[in-house]
């Protein structure tokens, strides 16, 4: 209570910019329904809380992408931002602005900031040497070009490693390199490039990294880049390149990620300009406003390294906080196209309630970077027991009798014992918020549903369909369905963050103006409610079921790939493309030749326990694993980077070739191979022996 007579905190708030060439899908929308919950948390309590986006329409892809479909980039981004925004819209995620990186706002601010940092000498110029595409006339990133691993002969494989031995190299290594463009042979040519020197901050991101703005998981990880000292970053690309011109130069451009996260300022920007509010007041240096951004843990270097590092440069504020969550899994697997279950927010939201998934994400968020699953049977189970069953309900069991029996209006007056239940349901009101403020979500819906089983309970105690029926019980009978209704708007109350529309409906039947997080400190007494409707129906299993094959069936459809690389998005190579129709047919790779036990006898496989794992920040696919073998350990490098987190490996037991000869790579020696099934990527799975094996023992 003492929050509502302090001044109202002025908050601003972002969520990642969704890439302008692909659909949002229900792995995107952990974030945005995360970020929304905080930012209609944040204004309910009364604060002023602004919560921008926008798309990030800038970069190769993008440009590559609307070439292939014959359209203008403009036309490509102006018909993402369409789509992307009624997604959101569909899952109530309200942003008070979207925009967009290709902005004139966005343009302004990136050659500002340019501008700042190269005059306080924090931009190095170095020649480089690139791959470049003759027949485009274009150079080429490293994943446009693709050729055979110089080191296992594998074919198709991109230019900065090999997804099969794991290898990494510079595109030029690989033998016969074949533009992805256009299938030219690339040539290599030197080109100057423009770095924003990193090493420069180094103390200050030290101290930043560790000054309480970054979850402790993060901190701990950034640590690691800064101890081993940090690089100057290549913010600049060459012409042709969707993006903004770098002032001074020519046909050199702002690599996408150096305007992106400038976009959060340029979206504010634009809604000052609509508004009247002060943007200098929340970007100034040393400004007292605050400034969030919720992220995912893929991009945490952009945002917790690169980006304090520029604001600070150019004379700008830092953030509060970054916030990052963790992924999406579904049914604890990685998305997956062929099962069905890489779910485009537009195919859910043609099956389901959005509700639904807003409330079972915020019952399995916390402040953490774990990542999330979303099993599709708790889906079903969770929403019909707590939102129908245990919500919903009470509601619907008390206003028939209001309605009827008393033309609406609630009790003006009740018993010390229903004031006391009554009160122990608004003195949970600063547990709550605190729990939302600490994005504990799933421990604020855990304490919001043990209040729903205690007014269920008083329900079934008063009984108010018996009381119906005895004469001279009229009073009792008030009593017990208005403090239900009590009970039921308080219980609302504290969920309206997270299923707005729900307590939307509950706020007309409730007869409310608004929904203020302390509005329930005074009960609704002599109040008249109008006729129930239903608020939410049940989640039925074959609603689920006919989502994942409309899922299934509209991928099968598609060969675009919804969910790229973070950095520049690679176009599909053939093998990626053969890989996906044997996921789709189930089609399997041919058995190998035939082999003599003399033969087989000479691999050494051994039980292997993964006593460490972790990422090798220089290699998109590797991780670093080590392997107690019983008799020593090994150090292996293996490509299973998109497919698992280093810390879930740990304490695995998995089986290794440990007779392989060692080969050295750019990281350091790699003792052996560990043996791992799928196609690739992220569709790739360890091989496990039960508990129980023994490291060392040789599997035969
Ligand atoms: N364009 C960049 C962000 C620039 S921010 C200045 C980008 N775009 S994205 O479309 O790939 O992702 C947008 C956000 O969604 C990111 O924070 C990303 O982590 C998040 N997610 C994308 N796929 C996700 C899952 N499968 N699960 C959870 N979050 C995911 O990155
Ligand atoms: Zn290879």
């Amino acid at each position: 209570m003492s929050e509502a007579q302090t001044a109202p905190r002025k908050i601003l708030i972002t969520s990642a910019l969704p890439y302008a060439n692909g659909p949002i899908h229900l792995g995107h929308l952990v974030e945005y329904i995360q970020t929304d919950i905080w930012s209609r948390f944040q204004k309910m309590r009364g604060h002023e809380c602004t919560y921008v986006c926008a798309d990030d329409a800038h970069g190769t892809p993008i440009m590559l992408r609307a070439q292939a479909e014959g359209i203008t980039p403009e036309a490509l981004i102006a018909k993402s931002s369409e789509e992307h925004q009624a997604d959101f819209a569909g899952f109530n995620v309200k942003f008070d602005h979207y925009h967009s990186t290709n902005s004139p706002e966005n343009k302004t601010f990136a050659e500002y900031i340019y501008n700042e940092l190269n005059a306080k000498g924090y931009i190095s110029r170095k020649t480089i040497t690139q791959a470049y595409d003759p027949e485009k006339e274009m150079f080429l990133p490293d994943r446009f070009v693709k050729g055979t691993c110089p080191k296992c002969n594998s074919e198709d494989q991109y230019g900065d490693n090999c997804e099969v031995c794991g290898a990494t190299y510079s595109p030029t290594d690989l033998i016969d390199p074949k533009s992805a463009v256009s299938g030219a042979t690339p040539i290599e040519k030197e080109t100057d490039h423009l770095f924003f020197e990193l090493g420069q901050f180094e103390d200050m991101l030290k101290e930043w990294t560790r000054a309480g703005h970054l979850q402790s998981q993060i901190a701990n990880k950034l640590d690691e880049w800064l101890e081993s000292g940090l690089r100057g970053w290549d913010i600049s690309r060459d012409a042709p390149y969707f993006g903004f011109e770098i002032p001074g130069e020519k046909d050199k451009f702002f690599y996408v990620w150096l305007d992106a996260p400038i976009g959060y300022m340029s979206s504010f920007k634009a809604y000052c300009d609509k508004t009247g509010l002060d943007f200098d007041e929340y970007w100034k240096s040393g400004s007292t406003t605050e400034l969030y951004h919720f992220i995912g843990k893929d991009i945490i270097n952009f945002h917790a390294l690169f980006w304090p590092a520029m604001l600070s440069g150019a004379g700008f504020r830092t953030p509060n906080a970054v916030f990052a969550h963790g992924f999406l899994t579904v049914d604890g697997q990685k998305m997956s196209k062929s099962r069905g279950t890489f779910i485009m927010a537009k195919t859910y939201l043609e099956h389901l309630n959005p509700e639904y998934l807003r409330y079972y994400y915020a019952a399995k968020l916390s402040g953490r970077i774990d990542d999330i699953d979303l099993n599709l049977e708790d889906f079903a189970q969770r929403v019909n027991s707590d939102l129908v069953g245990k919500v919903v309900n009470i509601a619907s069991r008390c206003a028939g009798f209001v309605v009827k029996k008393f033309d609406g209006k609630l009790a003006t007056s009740w018993s010390n014992d229903a004031n006391e239940l009554y009160q122990s349901f608004t003195a949970k009101s600063e547990e709550i918020a605190d729990l939302y403020e600490q994005r504990e979500y799933g421990h604020a819906m855990r304490e919001i549903m043990t209040l729903a089983d205690k007014a269920n309970e008083y329900i079934a105690e008063t009984a108010p369909w018996v009381l119906a029926k005895e004469e001279g019980k009229e009073t009792e009978l008030l009593e017990s369905v208005s403090v239900g209704i009590n009970l039921f708007r308080a219980l609302m109350s504290y969920l309206a963050p997270v299923i707005p529309e729900t307590a939307d409906k509950a706020r007309a039947f409730l007869n409310l103006e608004s929904w203020e997080w302390n509005a329930i400190q005074k009960p609704l007494m002599g109040h008249e409610i109008t006729k129930f409707k239903a608020l939410l129906t049940r989640l039925e299993m074959p609603q689920i079921e006919k989502m994942i094959e409309a899922s299934a069936e509209s991928l099968a459809n598609t060969s675009s790939a919804p969910d790229g690389k973070k950095d520049d998005k690679k176009p599909k190579s053939n093998k990626q493309q053969k890989q996906e129709t044997a996921q789709v047919s189930n089609e399997l790779e041919p058995i190998a030749e035939q082999i003599t036990i003399d033969d087989f006898v000479k691999i050494d496989l051994r039980i292997a326990k993964i006593v460490n794992a972790e990422a090798v920040p220089e290699a998109k696919k590797l991780l670093k694993l080590t392997l107690d073998i019983g008799l020593e350990q090994r150090q292996v490098f293996a490509g299973i980077k998109s497919a698992y987190e280093p810390e879930d490996l740990i304490g695995k037991l998995t089986v290794m070739v440990a007779n392989l000869a060692p080969r050295k790579m750019r990281f350091g020696l790699s003792e052996g191979m560990v043996l791992a099934a799928g196609p690739g990527g992220s569709d790739l799975y360890i091989l496990s022996p039960d508990e129980g094996a023994i490291p060392g023992q040789r599997v035969k």
